[in-house]
This record gives C-alpha cells, sequence and structure tokens, in this order.
C-alpha cells in the first residue's frame, strides 16, 4: 500500500492564510497533462481548468458550448500531472443554472471523475441556491463576478464590466452573498481596478483578479494567452510573458524543411 497522501499541498484554507499576510496568489489555466507539470513544478499556486478551454483548446468563440464531459476530460488529465497546486475546475455553461440539484450532480461528477480540489461557478445571487447546495456536499467553491464569459449573449461584448454604479453595487453584494454562502475564493474579471480593490479589501476570502488590477489578492491569465501561444488576443490587461507560438511556428518550419531535404532523419537519428 502506498503511504504517499493523494492531498495536494495548497489548500483552500492555506489560500486564506496568504491573503492574511499579504502573499500573492498566483494562478493560471492547464488543460492538459503536458502543461499542468510544468505549471506545478513552476510553483504556481492554483490551476485553473478553465472553460475558455472552448476558446483556446477548441476553437469556440464563446465558452457556451462547453459541455461537462469536455471539463472532466480536461480536469482529469491536468490531476494526473499536479503534485503541489490546489486545482479547481470550471463548472461549465448550462449545468447548474437554476437548478441547484443539477448543479450539486455536476459538480459531484467533476469532484469524482476528475480528483480536483474545487469547482468554479460564474454569477452572483442568481445562482447562491446552486453554490450553497454544492457547498453543503464539502465541495470547496470559487466564486466568479464581473465579466462573466458565460454570459456573453446577454452583456453583447467582453468589454469592461461594472463601470456605472447600479452595476458596481451589484457586484460588491454578490461578492458578499458568495462570502457568506462559503465560497473560499472569488475571481474578479475585467473591473475598474478601483472597484477590485475596494472588494478585496471589504472581504476576508482572497480575491483573484484578472483585468482588475494590482489592489487584489492574486492574479490569473490564460496560460495560452500569457505564453503567446494564442496571439490574436491582446487586451490591454494581458502581459505576454513568452512568444512561444513564434518558437513553434520556427521549429514546424526548420522540421519540414529537414523532411523535404531528406536531412531529417540522418543515420543517428535511425535503428
Ligand atoms: O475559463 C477561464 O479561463 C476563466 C479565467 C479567465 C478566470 O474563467
Amino acid at each position: 500500500m502506498s503511504t504517499e497522501s493523494t492531498l495536494r499541498a495548497v489548500t483552500t484554507h492555506r489560500l486564506l492564510e496568504m491573503k492574511q499576510r499579504g502573499e500573492k496568489i498566483a494562478m493560471l489555466t492547464a488543460y492538459d497533462y503536458s502543461m499542468a507539470r510544468i505549471l506545478d513544478a513552476a510553483g504556481i499556486d492554483v490551476i485553473l481548468v478553465g472553460d475558455s478551454a472552448a476558446n483556446v483548446m477548441a476553437g469556440h468563440e464563446t465558452t457556451v458550448p462547453m459541455t461537462l464531459d469536455n471539463m472532466i476530460y480536461h480536469g482529469r488529465s491536468v490531476v494526473r500531472g499536479v503534485k503541489r497546486a490546489l486545482v479547481v475546475v470550471d463548472l461549465p455553461f448550462g449545468t447548474y443554472q437554476g437548478d441547484s440539484k443539477q448543479a450539486l450532480a455536476s459538480a459531484i461528477r467533476i469532484m469524482k471523475e476528475t480528483e480536483a480540489d474545487a469547482v468554479k461557478l460564474e454569477g452572483g445571487v442568481e445562482i447562491i441556491e446552486s453554490v450553497e447546495r454544492i457547498l453543503c456536499a464539502g465541495i470547496p467553491v470559487m466564486g466568479h463576478l464581473g465579466l462573466t464569459p458565460q454570459s456573453i449573449h446577454k452583456f453583447g461584448t467582453y468589454t469592461v464590466r461594472a463601470k456605472e454604479e447600479a452595476e458596481a453595487q451589484k457586484l460588491i453584494s454578490d461578492a458578499r452573498a458568495l462570502q457568506d454562502a462559503g465560497c473560499f475564493a472569488i475571481v474578479l474579471e475585467k473591473i475598474p481596478a478601483s472597484l477590485a480593490s475596494e472588494v478585496a479589501q471589504q472581504l476576508t476570502v482572497p480575491i483573484i483578479g484578472i483585468g482588475a488590477g494590482g489592489g487584489v489578492d492574486g492574479q490569473v491569465l490564460v496560460s495560452h494567452d500569457m505564453l503567446g501561444i494564442n496571439q490574436e488576443f491582446s487586451p490591454r490587461f494581458l502581459r505576454r510573458y513568452a512568444s512561444v507560438g513564434d518558437i513553434m511556428s520556427e521549429a514546424f518550419k526548420h522540421y519540414i524543411e529537414d523532411v523535404k531535404s531528406k536531412d531529417f532523419p540522418n543515420e543517428h537519428e535511425q535503428y
């Protein structure tokens, strides 16, 4: 029998402690085993198996077509590559809105079939019943407010949210409701930095921002975007840390040349 624990080192409690001592939380997305292994070994705190897989892995324009089976496939692949980081899996569109029983069933499938640590849901008071029911089953929940891409057909655009006072006030009360329900952290996407900072100061749970400025408790980006694999997407909040797309393109061209010119394989590269 193996004595090695399958519990990962970063826990929801540890994230809370990080907020309390002012240590910023670093979170990035992964959708497959190889990327997850590299991220985990680099020391990332949280890996999000985001439904942005719909965009960067499957080429869909929105995250709406993502299915629960797709998320479970990506979640399992990521979990196999992670020893340390906390792994959070998105519940996709249509698997939790409006029906808390269905929400619980979806979250249980994610937890049982992927062995991830937590789920993430988009929305505030409208989905609070679903959030509460999932939490009652002992499943940690991360909230997501501001620009919630699963509602893109309602918003109509991907522009900055909560610039007006009424929407800002609703966001603050949604964040409070999620915290009161028991969410362990909340993602705030594409909202004014001053509002995000105010929420982070008012709430005790960690606030993770994407396009929400530096006054929050942590940051998240889509790995393919920050690595420059997906080069078409370049919003102001995105810092590019590499041009991996260019490196891949060069390598592919080089390989094609070598095959065409019969340079590859040479006598050392055969049996
Ligand atoms: O799906 C995703 O990648 C996300 C992040 C943008 C927060 O929800």
